[in-house]
C-alpha cells in the first residue's frame, strides 16, 4: 500500500482510537529520510539542533536562517510524515507582522506543515494571532529548553500542586488559542495523563510518562549520537558513536597502510590508450 501524507485529522483520528502518535527529530535529508521511511508520523525540526548538530551549549542562539536551512533539508527528505518547524527563541514574541512573517518562512520557504513554540498562557494570544493567519501551531509547555534559566535549570515542572495547576491552566488556554498539538516536555506522568484527558487536542510527551497521545525523542540522543549528557527521560536503542569512530579509525589505518583504495574501487584504462599518454 502507498503510503500518503500525514494529516493533522490523521492524527487527530489516531488520539480518537487510542492509536500511539510518533515523532523524532531530524535536521537534515539523510535523517528525514530513514525516519520516513520508518513510518514516523510526524518530525520535528527542533532547536534542540542548536545543541545536537550545531554544538551551542544551548538552544538560544540558534538562527531563524539556521532553522529555515535544516527544516528545507528534511522537507526535501520526507515526502510522508508531518512535518513541524520549531520557532527560535524571540522569533515569535511580539505579535505582528515580523512574527507572523517568521512563521511564514517555515511553511512557505521551508516546505513545513506547522510550526512549534515554546509557552503556556502568556503565548496563548501569539498562539491565535499565528494560527488566525492560516498555520497550524504546536505549543509546548513544562520544561521549555528556550526559557531554561527562568525556570532555574533544566527540572521537571509541575511536581508541586501549585505548578500542576498552571500547566493545566496553560494548556487549556492553548487549546482555546487554538493550538492543534501540545509537547509537555518533563512533567509528572500523573499529570500528563490528566492534561491528555482534558484536552481535544494532542499532547505528545517527553519526559511525561507514557499516558500522553504519543511520543517524541531527540534523533541524536535515541541512536546514540550525542555523547554530551543524556536526560533520564531517553531511552537509547542503539549506540552509533562507538560504532562510527571504529569504522572511522579502520579507514583511516587502511589508507594509511595502503590496503584502501583496494582494486575494486578503482577505474582501469585501456592499456593502448595509456601508453599513448
Ligand atoms: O526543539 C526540540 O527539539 C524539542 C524537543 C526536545 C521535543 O522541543
Amino acid at each position: 500500500m502507498t503510503r500518503k501524507k500525514v494529516t493533522i485529522a490523521e492524527l487527530q483520528k489516531k488520539k480518537q482510537s487510542s492509536e500511539k502518535i510518533t515523532m523524532v527529530t531530524a535536521y537534515d535529508y539523510p535523517t528525514a529520510r530513514l525516519v520516513d521511511e520508518a513510518g514516523i508520523d510526524t518530525i520535528l525540526v527542533g532547536d534542540s539542533l542548536g545543541m545536537v548538530v550545531l554544538g551551542y551549549d544551548s538552544t538560544v542562539p540558534v538562527t531563524m536562517d539556521e532553522m529555515i536551512h535544516h527544516c528545507k533539508a528534511v522537507t526535501r527528505g520526507a515526502k510522508h510524515s508531518f512535518i513541524i518547524g520549531g520557532m527560535r527563541f524571540i522569533s515569535y514574541h511580539r505579535i505582528g507582522e515580523k512574527a507572523i512573517e517568521n512563521d511564514g518562512r517555515f511553511i512557505k520557504e521551508a516546505g513545513c506543515d506547522c510550526v512549534k513554540l515554546e509557552g503556556g498562557t502568556e503565548m496563548a494570544h501569539v498562539v491565535n494571532a499565528i494560527v488566525n493567519a492560516g498555520i497550524p501551531v504546536c505549543a509546548h509547555i513544562g520544561l521549555t529548553p528556550q526559557t531554561a534559566t527562568k525556570l532555574s535549570g533544566f527540572k521537571v515542572q509541575g511536581k508541586d500542586a501549585e505548578s500542576a495547576k498552571a500547566l493545566i491552566q496553560s494548556a487549556k488556554d492553548l487549546e482555546d488559542a487554538g493550538a492543534f498539538m501540545i509537547v509537555m516536555e518533563c512533567i509528572p506522568d500523573s499529570l500528563a495523563a490528566r492534561i491528555t484527558k482534558e484536552l481535544t487536542i494532542l499532547t505528545i510527551g517527553i519526559g511525561a510518562g507514557k499516558d500522553c497521545d504519543g511520543q517524541v525523542l531527540v534523533y541524536h540522543d535515541l541512536v546514540g549520537l550525542f555523547e554530551r549528557f543524556t536526560p533520564k527521560f531517553v531511552k537509547q536503542y542503539i549506540n552509533l558513536s562507538p560504532q562510527i569512530k571504529e569504522a572511522l579509525i579502520q579507514y583511516k589505518e587502511e589508507v594509511e597502510n595502503g590496503t584502501f583504495p583496494a582494486p575494486e574501487h578503482c577505474f582501469a584504462m585501456n592499456p593502448e590508450e595509456a601508453k599513448k599518454i
